[in-house]
């Protein structure tokens, strides 16, 4: 897809299709006068019978028959006027794009309308178009004929149009951005996708090295052996009932001053959480090769702020391992030594997350870090509180966790806070060891936090539980079903704004 920044009056460009954003009751805005005078009235008769009034999703098709030299007109509602955000430019942009490639369009313009989102330039404006078609054109199709490939094509040439040539190059570079930005979104959704038989700890550690080596960070890959050596007791205990091998990953990007401190990203990378000797029911177990979704953010932030040369060092931690019943795995009732020498007691095998993340949040504090931030699908009860609408955030430093929900709300991907009270503690209060890795029903998200709290000090933390929003079952505007990628744009959004500040 060749995407190019031009100049031209919306209604002047040859295309197979032109997108125009409109806004509810703007319809005597010059630009669709025009348009409506050119087809013929067809556009205000939309606007009467209520098919095609302006609000936010909807969608209206015109043939112009030779009256323009755009072969077809795509209006997409983006609400009140005064409402318009960047989001919904995102989704708009995603929602034509999706119906381009349905049709197979060779060609497709956009003219979403520049600066009408509240405070935002026509930069911020490109941006956002460009991210949402980028992001709404993405399929998994790895596994699919060339016959089914074909189902959709993803047009040849875009064309994003600005009202004035003065702004051309700022939005080229906030263009560059977003190609950027939605590589690293790409390659966490591929990574989320691809299914647990070809998925093992192996081969997320070889894609990790694999982006590494064909971008500038630097991995290190540690094995079953060096693990067993340093103490990962946790996380072996969870790896010991699959004949996979578990892995550490470990990516890092130098933007910073030399001894600047790092901030460190942590992911959970379960490649398949059957629930191991705590089996899960049968239903929709297939959704938890998903269940390594908080490392595919991880790797993806990692490559995108290395792409965008982020001017900070960044750390990206993931451990690796299969949650799987067998002759070897790990039992209710076993105790482990973690790395930080506390002992757990395992009630539930399937809460295995906590364990894995607690040896990774131990082994982090030896490049002291400025701050941790990790990401995991870490409790089914993250998707009752909150749905598949928002991220849960809960952390041990106020200013993080807001400048974290800053970041979801600017970049789409919300963030929702819980608390994370001392009261909590002793829901995991165990006899026989130091804690114990389930807290029982009652804030089932939250008492998970609390757990990795436990191996979490010494440094600003927070701790992000994306069990809902790292994968879908319906598309969404700019999201198809599956792996969304979600953190990688909401950690980049705060990640430049750390830089910007910092
Ligand atoms: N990976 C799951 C959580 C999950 C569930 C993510 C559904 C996405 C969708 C996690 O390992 C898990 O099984 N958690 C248990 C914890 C419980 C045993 C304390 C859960 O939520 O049921
Ligand atoms: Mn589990
Ligand atoms: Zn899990």
């Amino acid at each position: 897809m060749d995407i190019k920044i031009r100049k031209v009056a919306p209604l002047q460009i040859k295309t197979s299709c032109l997108v125009i954003g409109v806004c509810e009751k703007s319809f005597s805005d010059p630009l669709l006068e025009e348009l409506d005078r050119k087809l013929g009235g067809l556009l205000h008769k939309a606007q009467h019978n209520g098919e095609f009034t302006g609000k936010s999703g909807e969608q209206i098709l015109f043939q112009p028959a030779g009256h323009l030299p755009a072969e077809r007109i795509l209006l997409v509602g983006l609400g009140a006027k005064v409402e318009v955000t960047i989001e919904k430019i995102r989704q708009a942009a995603g929602s034509a794009m999706q119906r381009v490639a349905e049709k197979k369009m060779a060609q497709v313009a956009f003219a979403l309308p520049l600066c009408a989102a509240k405070k935002s330039d026509s930069a911020a404006c490109i941006q956002a178009t460009a991210e949402g078609l980028l992001l709404a054109g993405y399929r998994y199709d790895r596994f699919l004929s060339e016959e089914s490939k074909k189902m959709r094509k993803l047009p040849k040439s875009v064309t994003l149009l600005i009202e004035t040539a003065g702004e051309k190059q700022a939005c080229e570079s906030a263009l560059e951005q977003a190609q950027k930005l939605c590589q690293g979104v790409v390659i966490a959704r591929d990574l989320v996708n691809t299914p647990g038989n070809i998925k093992s700890p192996d081969y997320l550690a070889e894609q990790a090295q694999k982006v590494a080596d064909e971008s500038s960070l630097k991995c290190k890959i540690l094995g079953q052996k060096e693990l067993a050596k340093e103490g990962f007791g946790a996380l072996l205990g969870v790896a010991q009932g699959s004949v996979r091998e578990p892995h550490l990953i470990i990516l890092e990007h130098h933007g910073g001053g030399k001894n600047e401190a790092p901030v460190a990203l942590v992911g959970k990378g379960v490649t398949f959480d059957s629930g191991g000797i705590s089996l899960k029911p049968g239903e929709k177990m297939d959704e938890m090769k998903m269940d390594m979704a908080g490392g595919a953010a991880v790797i993806g932030t990692m490559l995108a702020a290395t792409l965008l040369e982020l001017p900070i060092n960044l750390l990206g931690i993931v451990p690796t391992v299969e949650n799987m019943p067998s002759g070897t795995a790990y039992r209710p009732g076993d105790i482990l030594t973690s790395l930080s020498g506390q002992t757990i007691e395992v009630l539930n095998t399937d809460a295995e997350g906590r364990l894995i993340l607690a040896d990774a949040l131990t082994y982090v504090k030896r490049y002291e870090p400025k701050l941790v931030i990790d990401l995991a699908t870490l409790t089914g009860a993250c998707i009752i509180a909150l749905g598949h609408h928002a991220t849960a955030v809960l952390g041990n430093d106020e200013k993080l966790v807001q400048s974290l929900l800053n970041a979801g709300e600017e970049s789409g991907e919300r963030l929702w806070q819980l608390p994370l009270w001392d009261d909590y503690d002793q829901q995991i209060k165990s006899d026989v060891a130091d804690v114990k890795n389930t807290g029982g029903r009652p804030a089932g998200t939250i008492t998970a936090a609390a757990f990795l709290k436990k191996f979490a000090c010494d440094f600003r933390w927070a701790h992000l539980d994306i069990a809902g929003t790292a994968w879908r079952d319906q598309n969404q505007p700019y999201t198809p079903k599956g792996g969304t990628g979600v953190g990688v744009r909401m950690l980049i959004s705060f990640l430049q704004t750390l830089s910007k500040t910092a």
